[in-house]
């Protein structure tokens, strides 16, 4: 028996919130999840889904398991720059985790609700806590490339109805899911890495092309500090499905709008990449906490 399964419990949980009617992943995730354990994947407490340029984090698992997301008759199939499209499943510290290696983005033509369809295949696999990881670009002056936000809340410029497909009730306000808690965990680990973080807003803008001078001087005095095309359409739903969530964004470029720069997407992977080890920390420091355990003094 997998004794991971003795120590977590996967039901899914109530939605918080109270007036969603939905709160659960689609019958398709439902259905892929047990695809993804009859081939040997595990379910999971955990659940991140890693962002551009972060996929090789999923290495770092033990006893892992490995699938294509279009294996899974349910994930669509990203043709992003430094998204691989895989899910992995595995153990850090004893704990079950499962990693989305890359998601599917508007720009790429994918409909709203597909969207969120990783966020709900790993609720299905019984996730409770959810790391949400892009990059971004900043939008402050004093920023530097390769430090992370710790995302708060969003600005939504794109709004279409990316909960639609899980029914909330008529005249409910959205209920994005950054749990305040869990963002004070997110520094804090950060910070024992000696990685450069703070709080921030996110943008999402659709993409894909990156912001006019513009625009980057609108968003900032719009109260944005980083902005990017992914991420805000899973919040919403894993709010919905009370998922506890947690979102980090590496700034992988800073908009200046008085001296524009040139950035191209291996660029983006590449500072995306580099930041990896204060993402690190942030999964980590959700293990220990669902295994409630005391952090070990290495991590
Ligand atoms: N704009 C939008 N998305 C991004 C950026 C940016 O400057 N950098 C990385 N993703």
């Amino acid at each position: 028996m997998d004794d991971a399964m003795t120590f977590y419990d996967f039901r899914p949980r109530a939605a918080k919130g109270g007036g969603c009617r939905g709160g659960a992943p689609r019958a398709g995730a439902v259905a892929a999840a047990e695809r993804v354990v009859a081939a040997g994947g595990r379910r999971a407490a955990i659940g991140v889904v890693l962002g551009t340029g972060l996929g090789g984090l999923a290495d770092r698992l033990g006893a892992a398991s490995v699938m294509p997301g279009h294996e899974t008759g349910w994930l669509a199939r990203s043709s992003a720059t430094g998204h691989a499209g895989r899910l992995v499943c595995g153990l850090l510290y004893g704990v079950p985790v499962a990693m989305l290696q890359g998601r599917v983005h508007g720009y790429e033509g994918f409909s709203p609700e597909t969207l969120s369809r990783g966020v709900e295949l790993l609720a299905a696999l019984g996730v409770r806590t959810i790391l949400l990881t892009n990059a971004s670009g900043g939008l402050r002056p004093d920023m530097r490339s390769g430090e992370l936000v710790v995302v708060t809340d969003h600005l939504d410029f794109v709004r279409r109805p990316w909960d639609a497909a899980l029914e909330p009730a008529e005249g409910v306000a959205p209920t994005p899911g950054y749990e305040p808690g869990l963002a004070d965990l997110a520094l804090e680990a950060t910070r024992r890495v000696d990685a450069v973080a703070r709080r921030g807003v996110y943008a999402f803008l659709s993409g894909p092309s990156y912001e006019t001078r513009a625009e980057y001087r609108m968003l900032r005095r719009f109260g944005a500090d980083v902005v990017g095309m992914s991420t805000v359409p899973e919040v919403v739903v894993a709010g919905r499905m009370g998922l506890e969530t947690v979102v980090c964004s590496v700034v992988t470029n800073v908009a200046r709008p008085d001296a524009p720069s040139l950035t191209d997407a291996e660029d983006v992977c590449r500072m995306a990449a580099a930041a990896g080890e204060g993402v690190w920390a942030i999964v980590e420091a959700l293990v220990h906490r669902a295994a409630g355990r005391p952090r070990c003094g290495s991590c």
